[in-house]
Formats: C-alpha cells, structure tokens, sequence
C-alpha cells in the first residue's frame, strides 16, 4: 500500500525531531565544537554532490537495518536484501538461451556459470509472468560501469520465466570487489579504518503480478568476506554452494559452474 502525503507528514513530524534530540545528546556528550560541527556539515555536503549518499546509508549499515524493518522475516519467502548505489535502470531484455554478458579482455581466466531455479509464490504455485532483472561484477575490473574493457550493460539484463516459473541464466562466478572508495565516502571509511570489500554476489529484483516484488543478492561459500561484508548484507539464507561441473556436460572446452536458487515470493496486500 502506498503512502500518502498525510502520513508522510505525521511520519516525518514524529520521527524527526526524535533523531534530532539522539544527533543533539551525541554533540553534548561529545562536546562537540563549532569547527567540528561545520567539517560534518562540509561532509554531508560532499557526499550529496558527489551522489554518495546510498554508499554512506550502506557502508554505515543503515540500508541492512531498514531493509530488516521494511521486511519481516518469513522462512517461507526468499530473504529480501540491500539494492546498494548500481543497478542501472532499463537494462536490456534477454530472450533465452539468457546470457548475460559477452567476453572481455580480463574475462578470460574466469568461471562460466549456469544459474538456475524456479519463482513461486509462497504457496508453491509457480509464476509464470515472473520477471527477473540481474546486475553483478564480472571475474575482473569489477562493475561494467567502472571498466571500459566492458560493453554497456555487461553482467545486467532482465529476462523472463518459464511457464512453470523455471529459469536458467548464463553468467561468470562474480569475485569480490571495493565499494566505490575513491569519493568521501571513501574518505570516511579510511577515517574509521573501515575495509571497503564486498564478497561476490550476484543482485536480482524478482517481480510477479499480484505479489511484493523481492530484491535481493546471492553469495557463495568460502568467501574471505563473506563474514565481513562492508555493509553487512550478508544472510545465512542467501549463500548457496557452487558445483563445478566438466566443461563436455554443456559442450564448452572449460569446466563450468552451477548455482541453483529458487525465489520464493510473498503475495501482496
Ligand atoms: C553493491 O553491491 O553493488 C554495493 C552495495 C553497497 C555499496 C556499494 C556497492
Ligand atoms: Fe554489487
């Protein structure tokens, strides 16, 4: 249910002066001073005209505690996580056989992967009219969007499902990879001796008609980071293994991997 300007303005009327008092009490126990207070002000400033400020709610782990708050935990529904500052809108529509990307120079020591799995509803109906939207770093030089080794769009794409909900998508086993730190927010995470890693994921948005639509990322065991993700997005429910598999099983001249992941969505209302 969408909110309306009313209920906006109450939210706003209730919720901010409470952070304010908790922004005041902090600033007098702290003693801050007036140098000080204008260097967070300069800051602040920064961060909004350098487009940082979804960066800092990540790497501040503000964007996993409100992600908790706006989705309740229910075993019977994939996990929901943070949608982070890269998806890029409009990405292209790929008919099937889904591939979403195309080599590069860097892509050559990487892993093709074969990720796969159905969409229900909660109640194990499968949902045909499911769209799923991808976007994921490939096996170097991180986002496309970051690397002109890339083509635009590289490692994004939305595709459909099968009538009975099933999908399957070609892609490389992502690596992990440095939030962008070369900005202030980059400043600020030096400043508190933060690292900057992501382990690798790879982000979805699922839609269906008639259910809420789910953003959310997978991880893979045996990540260095996966038990210090930067901006903590890392569930439990969301690591799912890697099988490797002989590159003849698919007629390719590597071996390959698979990752399967069923999406499970709630209905809404
Ligand atoms: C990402 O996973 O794409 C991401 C999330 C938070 C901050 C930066 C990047
Ligand atoms: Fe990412």
């Amino acid at each position: 249910m969408s909110t309306t300007a009313a209920q906006s303005s109450e939210r706003v009327a209730q919720i901010v002066p409470e952070a304010l008092a908790a922004i005041h009490e902090v600033l007098e126990h702290h003693r801050v001073t007036e140098e000080e207070w204008y260097a967070v002000l300069a800051f602040l400033t920064e961060v909004g005209r350098a487009d940082e400020f979804v960066l800092l709610s990540d790497v501040t782990r503000t964007s996993v505690l409100v992600d908790a708050l706006s989705h309740e935990a229910d075993e019977s529904a994939t996990a929901s996580d943070v949608e982070g500052p890269l998806y890029v809108q409009d990405p292209p529509w790929r008919e099937a056989p889904v591939k979403i990307y195309e080599d590069y120079e860097g892509s050559e020591d990487g892993d093709v992967l074969f990720v796969r799995g159905t969409v229900t509803s909660t109640d194990g109906t499968a949902l045909p009219d499911a769209v799923i939207d991808i976007w994921q770093t490939g096996p170097s030089g991180g986002y496309d969007i970051w690397d002109e080794r890339q083509p635009e769009f590289n490692f994004r794409g939305r595709f459909g499902v099968s009538e009975r909900g099933q999908y399957e998508f070609q892609t490389m086993v992502p690596k992990p990879y440095t939030v962008p730190t070369d900005g202030p927010v980059g400043r600020y995470l030096e400043a508190i001796g933060q690292h900057a890693w992501r382990p690798a994921h790879i982000h979805f948005k699922v839609t269906a008609g008639g259910h809420e639509p789910l953003v959310t990322q997978v991880f893979f065991p045996e990540d260095p980071y996966l038990e210090n993700d930067t901006i903590g997005a890392v569930k439990p429910a969301l690591v799912r293994p890697l099988e490797r598999h002989d590159g003849s099983e698919r007629g390719l001249d590597a071996p390959f991997f698979t990752c399967d992941f069923d999406v499970s969505l709630r209905a809404a209302g």
